[in-house]
């Protein structure tokens, strides 16, 4: 065991939740359209299935549906600070987590912000939460991280599209997850993925991305171990990563153990990550939320008691910023586990054909100022029920 020594207390991630669209596309329909054999997405990148949001939803209906169940009495006036992390902003001023505290009734004594950094932001979020927790013993920091991926019909990343939130509450004597405070960071100027302010699609060098992603790798592994002593890639039980598709996960696990001499067969990439993928698989890329939706999947998975053992994490935002760090998992963790409300809610998704998938793409918001009302479809307990004079009206239904 070569970790250091905590020389502080323990803060980390004391229940986790997540929510997808009620609507997927199967990535088999998605093959039949665009006349490409259906293994290229199932095996070529590791996808089953899309999330495709209604148009009643939207990040702060996915992430309130996301935090909703980790609000209970005991904690809704202990939340002092509300971190949202998104690159499927709605507003250029106000915080989507305002939003999110009025609909989940969180106490009004409380800071948020919303932070940016492409699939990235999230972590920002979690590292900044614990220093807050660190800081002051008893405070209890949401982070939501909430995003929908969107490439264009017909375009290389089409395939790679999703949506979904997720929501952890961050505290001291966290009932799963202990977050280390050493981190392996890297950034760097790129144009690997980016989108404009003026654009609601993504622009992608597709597979320049995928090499930035892979060195960001590298280089973040490399300063994490300059900080944390003489940890090394065998300390590690399980690996989660950012994944815009499962395959990436893969491609990125194999690079690491590549760079660490260490031989990865089949099986041991599967008990290393295969856990984590499950979710994704089925929900495809959610940008800021995707680490962490895997995170849930592995906890939530896998087959092993997983207490006591180390996770390595590498959380990847183009543009770029990448950031290795790690975990460790709580005695009990397994009695917290959401794995039968995920499911169900996975399970319970509607199906869509390929023209309603198209119309429902085609969808974007009135920006005239006039009073709008969108067709009730979103499964969640929140919904956008419409926006008038530019302001955006959420409601709750019974779901
Ligand atoms: N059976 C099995 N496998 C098949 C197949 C078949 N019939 N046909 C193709 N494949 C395999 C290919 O060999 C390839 O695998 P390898 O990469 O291991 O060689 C894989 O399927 C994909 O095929 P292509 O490379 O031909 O696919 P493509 O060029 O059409 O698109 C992509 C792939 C570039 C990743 C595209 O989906 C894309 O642009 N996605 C968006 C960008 C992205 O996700 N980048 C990831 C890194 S950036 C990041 O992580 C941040 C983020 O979230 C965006």
């Amino acid at each position: 065991m070569t970790f250091p020594e905590y020389r502080f207390m323990s803060v980390g991630i004391d229940d986790i939740s997540f929510y997808s669209s009620g609507l997927y596309l199967s990535l088999s329909t998605l093959a039949d359209h665009n006349g490409e054999d259906p293994d290229k997405y199932r095996v070529g990148l590791g996808q089953e299935r899309m999330g495709v949001p209604a148009p009643d939803e939207d990040i702060v209906t996915l992430a309130a549906n996301a935090a909703r169940p980790l609000i209970n009495d005991g904690n809704h006036d202990r939340i002092t600070t509300i971190l949202f992390a998104t690159e499927s902003s709605i507003d250029q001023s106000k915080a989507a987590g305002v939003y999110v505290q009025r609909l989940l009734g969180l106490g009004s004594n409380c800071r948020i912000v919303e932070l940016k950094q492409a699939c990235y932001s999230a972590t920002a979020a979690i590292q900044m939460a614990c220093g807050l927790v660190a800081r002051k013993p008893g405070d209890q920091v949401l982070v939501i991280a909430a995003d929908i991926a969107r490439y264009g019909l017909g375009t290389p990343g089409e395939a790679t599209q999703g949506c979904g939130a997720v929501a952890m509450l961050v505290k001291d004597s966290p009932r799963l997850l202990e977050v280390h405070p050493e981190t392996g960071c890297y950034s760097e100027d790129v144009m690997d993925f980016w989108r404009p302010n003026y654009m609601d699609t993504a622009l992608v060098d597709g597979k320049y991305s995928t090499i930035v992603y892979l060195k960001a790798l590298r280089q973040s592994w490399k300063h994490y171990r300059e900080n944390a002593g003489s940890v090394d890639f065998g300390d590690f039980s399980r690996f989660c990563y950012h994944l815009p598709f499962t395959k990436m996960g893969e491609k990125a696990h194999r690079k690491l153990a590549v760079t660490n001499g260490v031989s990865m067969d089949a099986e041991l990439l599967e008990q290393q990550i295969g856990s984590g993928l499950l979710y994704n698989r089925q929900i495809g890329n959610s940008y800021s939320a995707s680490l962490y939706i895997g995170l849930a999947s592995l906890l939530e998975n896998d087959k092993e008691d997983l207490s006591g053992k180390h996770i390595g994490l590498f959380s990847y935002g183009s543009g770029c910023v990448g950031e290795f760090f790690a975990m460790t998992v709580c005695n009990g963790y397994r009695e917290h586990s959401r794995r039968e409300q995920h499911l169900a809610m996975l399970e319970q998704r509607q199906e869509l054909d390929y023209q309603t998938y198209a119309e429902l793409f085609g969808h974007s918001c009135p920006q005239d100022g006039g009073e709008h009302y969108f067709p009730e479809m979103a499964a969640g307990h929140y919904r956008l029920a419409g926006i008038h004079d530019h302001k955006r009206i959420y409601s709750e239904t019974d779901g």
